[in-house]
């Protein structure tokens, strides 16, 4: 495998390194308590709202709208043996900026009749959506962060739906890839949703493995399935543990679904065995090849059965996929651990420079201590290390009003401060991370480390 050397250049360790707490076969040991019961991955209790914000900088006069951000937040006392940091109902933290001020802060669980959706919350067709894979219902919050009870696509939505739909920005529509083995054991769905927040199609896949399909990606002409090393476990399932196994028998595939065809046959290219929670972004280039940049793990839900951390490291893969001679190869391109990685948001399944993400840190303690900007046209990536006792989250690309360039615009993202047990929501001016935040919004309590969020203009 080749490397970019100038990608590289951390000080970070990568691989190897003691587990920050000792595991057996079933979860946590003994009397220990789950590190994702801990420190700021603890749920918190309050429902707060409050629009007694102090501002730190100064906010953008142009930015108005919400940013908001989903995450679990088991209310209920849980196992720590058999808890698993994506299981618990979801809690959306928002805060509201308007004009460059700051009106609001709350936060408020999503009420459902389900399972509550606790991975991502994105909005579409003018319509605000909770949402989670493996058979949870979409539900729309209204811009108070309310959960309301209506059906999700107005009422168009048949199947399960996934966390982690692709917006064509051309077209508005958007992509998913969705399963929900408890009601189909032996397909996934493409389910598109058209510009006007209705479903358009849905569309079947035979996917016999059964394997965990986090994220798609999205290219001119097609949908990406990640058929990867993560299945649908019985076993862990059955003795009340999360039900998603690393397997070293399946073979790990892409495949490449035309997204404008009537056929559900899948164009599939065998790749190394790994899992891959979060595309960077796909492509198409010249030749008609494609592009997949991704974080990519070696290898986890393996021994750890409460979370994906202490494994190994997510790092920065690309894949280039050529389409004509069904032929792929695999290039790490970074070797410092990343999650979360987010673009310009107009930007799934066309070319981009720039992919943002939150640093990790080394396995053996996890931080999520820096944000990092890579730029994949210079092959280089900018690291700002946060500082003592601060974390962040998933950072938010925000293009600025008459954007030029591709980085012209804002990253945001909540910010915890250990030494104070409490979070902020910072935003930097994403073209000079180095200068520090332009603004910090100092919350009344801490947000827990969560999942995926979005900034909602208006
Ligand atoms: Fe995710």
């Amino acid at each position: 495998m080749k490397r970019r050397k100038f990608l590289i250049g951390s000080g970070l360790a990568v691989a190897g390194g003691s587990a920050l707490y000792t595991m057996d076969r079933f979860g946590v040991g003994g009397n220990q308590v789950n590190p994702y019961l801990q420190g700021n991955f603890a749920p918190v209790r309050d429902q707060i709202s409050t629009d007694l914000l102090e501002v730190v900088g100064e906010i953008p006069k142009q930015l108005s709208g919400l940013y908001l951000r989903n995450g679990p937040n088991p209310m209920a006392s849980p196992n720590h043996k058999k808890h698993h940091w994506f299981t618990g109902e979801g809690m959306l933290h928002g805060v509201k900026i308007e004009e460059g001020k700051a009106l609001w802060y709350r936060n408020k669980l999503v009420q459902a009749d389900g399972f509550s959706p606790n991975t991502h919350v994105i909005s579409h067709a003018n319509k605000i959506y909770a949402i989670v894979e493996a058979g949870g219902r979409p539900v729309e919050i209204d811009q108070q962060l309310n959960s309301l009870a209506s059906e999700p696509f107005h009422g168009t939505l048949r199947t399960g739906f996934s966390a982690h739909p692709k917006l064509d920005s051309a077209s508005g529509e958007m992509h998913a890839i969705c399963y929900d083995y408890a009601n189909d054991l032996d397909n996934i769905q493409h389910v598109t949703v058209a510009n006007d927040g209705r479903v358009k199609s849905s569309q079947a896949i035979p996917l016999p493995s059964r394997s965990m399909v986090h994220e798609c990606a999205i290219t001119k002409n097609y949908v990406l399935v990640l058929d990867l090393s993560i299945l649908f476990s019985f076993y862990k399932l059955g003795r009340g543990y999360f039900p998603f196994s690393w397997s070293d028998e399946h073979q790990a595939r892409i495949g490449l679904l035309n997204r404008h065809g009537d056929s559900n046959e899948v164009k599939w290219f065998d790749i190394d065995p790994c899992y891959v929670f979060h595309t960077v972004n796909a492509y198409e280039d010249d030749q008609g090849n494609v592009i997949l940049d991704a974080m990519r793990y070696q290898r986890l839900f393996d021994t750890d059965w409460n979370g994906p951390f202490s494994e190994t490291p997510a790092v920065l893969t690309r894949w280039e996929l050529n389409v004509a001679a069904g032929a792929v190869s695999e290039q790490q391109l970074d070797d410092v651990p990343t999650e979360f990685p987010r673009i310009h948001p107009q930007l799934a399944g066309q070319f981009n420079r720039y992919g943002y993400c939150l640093g990790v840190g080394a396995l053996a303690t996890p931080d999520f201590g820096r944000i990092i900007k890579y730029d994949l046209v210079n092959h280089s990536s900018e690291k700002v290390e946060l500082g003592p006792n601060l974390m962040a989250a998933e950072p938010v690309f925000i293009p600025a009003a008459g954007q030029q360039a591709e980085d012209e615009g804002y990253l945001m993202t909540y910010l915890y401060d250990r030494s104070l047990d409490k979070s902020g929501l910072v935003i930097y001016n994403a073209q000079d991370l180095a200068s520090g935040p332009v603004a910090e919004i100092k919350l009344p309590q801490r947000v827990p480390f969560g999942f995926h969020g979005s900034w909602v203009a208006g």
